[in-house]
């Protein structure tokens, strides 16, 4: 149950940073963005960033794909981008409002799997597994099996995500599986990882502009809000801020005690690159 809230509640902030992040900023993709040297990290220059990444992971395609599943394709922007390129790419996605996007996009060209992976029905077979930001959300002991099963002998699995380090989890920012764990079952499993490369130094930048934007930009207008509120309906606004105090403490600390930084994610977490063979 609680996990159900917590999937239905990150899928709808996805939902809302997609409507958000196009409508006002031109973003297509529900990643982070990769900052170059010499691109000012700031939110204007999040496409530009978003497209550095697209760039970096194409690059690290092996020559011989042509077929791709793009797991956790999100609005399908990346996947578009892939089908532009030549490749015969499919989807799969869980989200209702997501899928709907990625249909408007790619049409009959790619074959959309409206599902969690995990419970992916399908005898086709890959050349490469792909998950852009996506690999977190999944299941960790089952994720590496159902990848190897969806790929053609010697296929790839390629990762470009971020995983918790040793450290204590103190990072303000959840998510990512640890990274301990994720090598021991690839040590026990069908790939052999042939390309790893910490990209962390350049998706850092993303998290001091999150941490902005929710001060600059949220706090001040949820103030707005609250001022509105106080002033026509104050019982109601006090009755919500009881009965939602606990979340409301939590949020506090979570975003305004100043550790959502670039600094915190670079000390607990890793954003890395995997390019995986199966060989077995
Ligand atoms: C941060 S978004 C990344 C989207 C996209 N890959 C991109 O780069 O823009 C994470 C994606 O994973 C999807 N997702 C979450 N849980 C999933 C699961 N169990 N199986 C497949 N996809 C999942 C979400 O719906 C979302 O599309």
């Amino acid at each position: 149950m609680k996990d159900s809230k917590r999937h239905i509640s990150r899928e709808i902030g996805l939902e809302i940073g997609h409507i958000l992040g196009k409508g006002l900023f031109k973003l297509d993709h529900l990643h982070y963005g990769m900052w170059k040297k010499g691109l000012e990290p700031e939110i204007l220059n999040l496409h530009i960033a978003q497209d550095e990444y697209c760039k970096f992971i194409i690059s690290h395609i092996p020559v011989e794909v042509k077929t791709v599943l793009d797991v956790g394709c999100g609005t399908g922007a990346f996947s578009k981008r892939l089908v532009d390129l030549g490749y015969k790419v499919d989807c799969v996605c869980p989200t209702p409002y997501q899928n709907k996007r990625v249909e408007e996009l790619l049409g009959k060209t790619s074959e959309i799997f409206k599902c969690k992976l995990e419970e992916i029905q399908t005898s086709k077979k890959y050349d490469m597994v792909m998950f852009c930001e996506s690999f977190q959300y999944i299941d960790l002991d089952r994720v590496i099996d159902i990848a190897a099963s969806l790929l053609k002998p010697g296929g790839y699995m390629l990762i470009c995500d971020f995983f918790k380090t040793q450290s204590p989890d103190l990072c303000a920012i959840k998510g990512g599986h640890k990274l301990d764990k994720f090598m021991n079952l690839m040590g026990q499993s069908p790939f052999r990882i042939i390309e790893d490369i910490d990209i962390t130094p350049e998706m850092a930048p993303n998290i001091d502009i999150v941490d902005r934007t929710t001060r600059e930009v949220m706090v001040p207008a949820i103030s707005a809000v609250e001022r509105f509120f106080q002033s026509q309906h104050p019982i109601v606004l006090k009755l919500i801020k009881w009965r939602y105090r606990k979340k409301i403490e939590k949020a506090e600390v979570k975003y305004l005690k100043g550790n959502r930084s670039g600094k915190n994610f670079a000390e607990f977490k890793t954003y890395r690159l995997f390019l995986c063979r199966k060989v077995k």
